[in-house]
């Protein structure tokens, strides 16, 4: 969640950790903080807020060293105050430090026996008093170090600066992900390559356990069992992606827009064109086709994706799925068939409770496929297949074009096992592979409607409340749009299948209650309009996205976004960005940060 980044440099680093830090953001925007060297004497500068707070106390004070490490923090012990802020330090060493000490309370008491002062709330502040411990000891700090990993449970990446070693940094990676960047005679280390990016394309990403001393022209990695290993060395992408907002004022507008061309290239990714058939860039073991059930699990709209995808699989392939969220399927215990597929979706890669939903279903002896959007990442790396998305970097918080190309991945994967399962003849797989070539376009088309959707938008912001409904493949996007509405502009919202309104959420329905209905004009759709009346009948105010014909065919009074026409099959991967562009207008209409919602961070590494 937090984003770490450290420099050993051949000049001051402390505006290039900030420039670092800046491509962090997404991983946490609560506090951040800066710790150099100068003449062997640490210094630290830190900030509450955004990160523009750090760049501007570094500007009245200017640092000068040239090693460094620095922290955007997304808070999970102590408030975000500025004393709660990294790098924490005690009388030797900076730490910053990404992910959960579970057992920190236990080690703070020892240390406080010790004579350790403790000044913040934090789990962080720990660590630097434990490497402090053992250097008091008479180890040095290479030995300190791991004298203290030893000691240290839960989940966490870390990065250590100590004062009088101006040619030295340690990380360490248990859990939460940490690659070393290799320059000319400078060497780096980041929460991911993107935050490198400036800098350097020579990344080696640590294994989980280990941990590396790095030195300008040297970097050693030790395993879990502190033996020296070597890690492959590979040429990042990440500074191929411009990470700017171009001509948008934020990063989810642009993603957002981006979405036709991801799509599209993700599908041609999967898609054999001039066949007209889905076309895997990997092999599917024979077992994992002919399986009775599979399983699929994520977060937040990653979960939405697989649960959209669940009714494509169940349609096209005939097969049966198991979906739930990951932070409860991986403490159920749920027995799974043997050689079964285990679909985990994540845009991160790095999602603490997918990762141990694939590791739980990995044990049961499952094929591992992983949607995923880093293709660097821990869940792509532990998967028997990665089936990539390709919607590059997305730095919204909110999940956009990782969203629809998830859906793509999906669509693409159901109609695959479709065709090997003996589902889908030829035809209709031509017929449904036409369809998915199509959605870009109809993607491009529903982009137009911008101004329309930005007028309900405003209609939004005064509600306290708001429900969507949808039926079929519309039903997760009616709960994705629920959760987009809540994270941005921070009003309640709910998502419900729309034949459960009467079995309870009808209740809330009164004239302020905007009710915003999914529903293109498919086989289902009569029965949503029942639904509808039920909410016009207590008057409740109705936003209806549908096509021409959905529009015009309810007799109520509603507000309609009409969109283009198409068949139903996909048409929740087009329906995705009125949904989309309704919280983001909402939100900007409020004053709301779209980009970095409270409370939020994009990598959600710790429980
Ligand atoms: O990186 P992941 O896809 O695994 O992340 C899962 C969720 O944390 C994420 O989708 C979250 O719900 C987003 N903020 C939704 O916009």
């Amino acid at each position: 969640m937090c984003g770490i980044v450290g420099i050993l440099g051949q000049g001051p680093v402390a505006g290039l950790l900030v420039e670092a830090l800046k491509r962090l953001e997404y991983r946490g925007y609560d506090s951040s903080g800066i710790a150099t060297l100068e003449e062997g004497q640490l210094q630290r500068l830190r900030a509450e807020g955004k990160l523009k707070n750090l760049a501007t106390r570094l500007h009245n004070h200017p640092l000068q060293g040239h090693v460094g490490i620095g922290h955007t923090r997304w808070a999970t012990h102590g408030k975000p105050t500025e004393n709660n802020a990294h790098p924490h330090a005690s009388a030797k060493v900076a730490v910053v430090h990404n992910g959960i000490i579970e057992n920190f309370q236990e080690l703070r008491a020892q240390l406080q026996a010790l004579g350790h002062q403790f000044v913040t709330e934090t789990d962080t502040e720990t660590v630097a008093h434990l490497i402090t411990q053992k250097l008091n000891e008479g180890l040095g700090p290479v030995a300190a170090v791991a004298a203290s990993l030893k000691l240290l449970r839960g989940a966490f990446a870390l990065g250590i600066l100590f004062e009088g070693h101006d040619d030295l940094l340690i990380g360490a990676r248990r859990g939460a992900p940490l690659a070393i960047g290799f320059g000319e005679e400078e060497m780096y280390l980041g929460s991911d390559a993107l935050a490198l990016a400036p800098f350097t394309d020579t990344i080696s990403y640590l294994e989980d356990g280990d941990w590396v001393v790095l030195r300008r022209d040297s970097a050693e990695i030790f395993d879990a069992h502190d033996k020296l290993v070597q890690r492959p060395r590979s040429q990042s992408l990440a500074s191929a992606f411009l990470v700017d907002k171009g001509n948008y004022r934020h990063f989810m507008a642009k993603e957002i827009h981006e979405q036709p061309e991801v799509v599209a290239r993700t599908l041609a990714h999967y898609i054999d064109l001039s066949a007209g058939k889905v076309n895997l860039p990997f092999e599917l073991p024979p077992e994992m086709v002919k399986m009775e059930r599979m399983t699929i699990s994520a977060c937040g709209t990653g979960y939405l994706a697989g649960l959209t995808g669940k009714y494509w699989f169940e349609k096209f392939a005939r097969l049966s799925v198991d979906i739930d969220v990951a932070s409860e399927f991986r403490y159920r215990e749920a027995p799974m068939a043997p050689g079964a597929m285990m679909l985990v979706v994540s845009q991160s890669g790095e999602t603490a409770d997918t990762l141990a939903a694939l590791r739980y279903a990995k044990a049961q002896g499952q094929h591992i496929v992983s949607v995923v959007n880093v293709p660097t990442s821990t869940i792509a790396r532990e998967s028997d297949i990665a089936a990539l998305t390709l919607a590059g970097p997305e730095i919204g918080v909110a999940s956009t074009k990782a969203f629809t190309c998830q859906l793509a991945v999906l669509a693409c994967l159901a109609i695959g096992l479709g065709r090997m399962r003996g589902v889908l003849d030829a035809q209709e797989e031509s017929r449904l592979v036409k369809q998915l070539i199509a959605i870009p376009g109809l993607m491009a088309s529903a982009l137009q409607r911008e101004s329309g959707i930005e007028q309900v938008s405003h209609s939004l912001a005064k509600a306290r409340d708001v429900l969507y409904l949808g039926r079929g493949t519309n039903y997760p996007l009616a709960l994705e749009g629920a959760l987009k509405l809540k994270e941005l502009s921070y009003i309640h919202a709910e998502g419900y299948a729309a034949g459960e309104l009467k079995h309870g959420p009808i209740a809330l329905i009164d004239e302020t209650m905007p009710v915003i209905v999914i529903a293109p004009s498919d086989h289902v759709f009569e029965k949503t309009v029942s639904n509808m009346q039920e909410v016009a009948a207590r008057g409740g105010r109705l936003i209806l996205l549908s096509d021409a014909a959905g529009a015009a065919g309810t007799g109520l009074d509603v507000t309609s976004i009409v969109m283009p026409d198409m068949p139903p099959e996909f048409a929740a991967m087009v329906y995705a960005i009125p949904v989309q562009m309704i919280a983001y207008h909402t939100a900007v209409f409020m004053g709301k940060d779209a980009d970095q919602p409270r409370n939020l961070a994009k990598s959600v590494t710790v429980e």
